[in-house]
């Protein structure tokens, strides 16, 4: 098996709501290396309308930072091979971008790539003129967990629209393994026949429930449609995100 990169998850203990505490993150962490995970971005989310003012940011930032340091510190000792990044889950509204609060967001290690995520009733059409108005500012979307708009499930074709301007799919592990019938499973297995799917990623939130697993889809994947497929998808394009080299 390849080395696993996760490029969204919540697992900075105390920043959002993932990880409650430094004991759930450094838990989260072991779940995730013994899954075979590699490198890891963490995304905590970055809602504007939850923040008072640009200082209340600002301190967001800071305990993300303090967290960051402290799982370096505990992946140094324990597991030198994992290599730790950080970014952030920006929730997209209208105006976020070109609010001067946007400039707090981080992108995914600090590239070119921004990991954004919709409300789930967003039309195609917002969606589109979004991705537009992310790269017209100079950074390349990572739609997250594009299986969750329902309108863009109902017409999947227009995913191919979305890629066409630039954006690149993420999809969440936990649907590749859950996802059994119904809309999202035709879904999925039209954007992995089309090649659309850019990346898998956990969005781990916890130990119990939403946990930083990816090994398991990655297999899913390479029996479905191949292990050069699952390899792009869990290592190549996000290891190449992280590292801010363009896919396209
Ligand atoms: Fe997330």
């Amino acid at each position: 098996m390849f080395e696993i990169a996760d490029i969204h998850c919540h697992m900075l203990g105390g920043v959002d709501d993932g990880a409650k505490n430094t004991d759930e993150m450094k838990i989260m962490l072991d779940i995730a290396y013994n899954d075979g995970i590699r490198h890891i971005c963490f995304t905590p989310h970055f809602k504007t309308y939850h923040f008072k003012d640009s200082d209340s940011i600002k301190a967001y930032n800071k305990l993300a930072d303090d967290q960051f340091e402290v799982a370096k510190e505990y992946a140094k000792e324990k597991y030198p091979d994992l290599h730790l990044y950080i970014g952030n889950e920006i929730m997209y509204h209208a105006g976020v971008i070109d609010s001067s609060d946007a400039n707090l967001c981080r992108r995914i290690n600090n590239g070119s790539y921004l990991l954004v995520e919709f409300q789930p009733e967003i039309t195609i059409f917002e969606m589109r003129n979004a991705v537009s108005k992310i790269l017209r500012k100079g950074f390349i979307p990572v739609i997250a967990h594009v299986e969750r708009y329902t309108e863009l499930v109902k017409k999947p074709n227009f995913a191919w629209e979305l890629k066409e301007y630039g954006a690149l799919l993420q999809v969440n592990a936990s649907t590749v393994t859950k996802a059994k019938f119904g809309k999202t499973k035709a879904f999925l297995n039209f954007l992995f026949k089309k090649s659309y799917v850019d990346v898998i990623a956990s969005d781990a939130h916890s130990k119990d429930v939403y946990k930083p697993i990816i090994s398991n889809a990655a297999e899913k994947i390479s029996k479905k449609y191949g292990e050069a497929t699952a390899k792009r998808v869990c290592c190549t394009n996000p290891i190449a995100i992280i590292n801010n080299v363009k896919l396209f």
